[in-house]
């Protein structure tokens, strides 16, 4: 059998996305894993930030949305949303309220968000937007761009790999942020 780098990357190489200030390639072994990405980007998080999350279907968007969840203490578990386009999980305590949209049967982007009428501030909220890309990046100057692929390689035994690029666009995640300490290998 033809021998694939674990660390190949699927698609355009990363430097490919404009503004990227900063970015951090993680290796994530299982689903418990990606929650704990999840938890750990969490950490880095302020009121009004912008998430962005790209991957297939099935590759971990909404797995590590429940660690985001989890990490900012909010109310209500994270679901993939089948029939609402966002769901408004609101603090515990004094954090940021998470505002988690599936932008998949969004079609027209912005407007359209506007339009939901979600009833919470977006600058006091974190908002993570799944299947967003070209739509709500206008949301925010900056945004945390987390793109999850599949690892390349033998199926059965990579099935549970993803190769994970959390991407900082715009001055708020320049030197300081602390995407660096994402950095390596999370397994549990
Ligand atoms: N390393 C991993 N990280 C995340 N999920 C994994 C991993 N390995 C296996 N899985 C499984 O892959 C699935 C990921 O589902 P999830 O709903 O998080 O994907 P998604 O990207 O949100 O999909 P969709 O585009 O349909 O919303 C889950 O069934 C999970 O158990
Ligand atoms: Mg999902």
């Amino acid at each position: 059998m033809e021998e694939v780098p674990l660390e190949a990357p699927r698609g355009p190489a990363p430097a490919a996305e404009a503004g990227v200030r900063a970015e951090t390639l993680i290796t994530v072994d299982s689903p418990d894993a990606m929650r704990g990405l999840g938890l750990r980007i969490a950490g880095l998080l302020r009121p009004g930030d912008l998430v962005l999350l790209t991957g297939e279907l099935g590759a971990g968007k909404t797995t590590l949305t429940r660690g985001l969840g989890e990490g900012l203490g909010v109310r209500g578990a994270v679901t993939s949303p089948t029939f609402v386009i966002a769901r408004v999980h609101p603090p515990l305590g004094d954090g940021p309220a998470l505002v988690h949209v599936d932008a998949y049967r969004l079609g027209g982007g912005l407007d359209e968000m506007e339009d939901l009428d979600l009833d919470v501030s977006l600058p006091e909220s974190v908002v993570v937007v799944e299947w967003g890309d070209g739509k709500v990046e206008e949301l925010s100057d900056d945004r945390l761009h987390v793109v999850i692929e599949r690892a390349v390689g033998h199926e059965e035994v990579l099935d549970d790999v993803r190769q994970v690029s959390v991407r900082g666009i715009g001055a708020r995640w320049g030197a300081g942020a602390g995407l660096e300490a994402l950095a390596g290998a999370l397994s549990e």
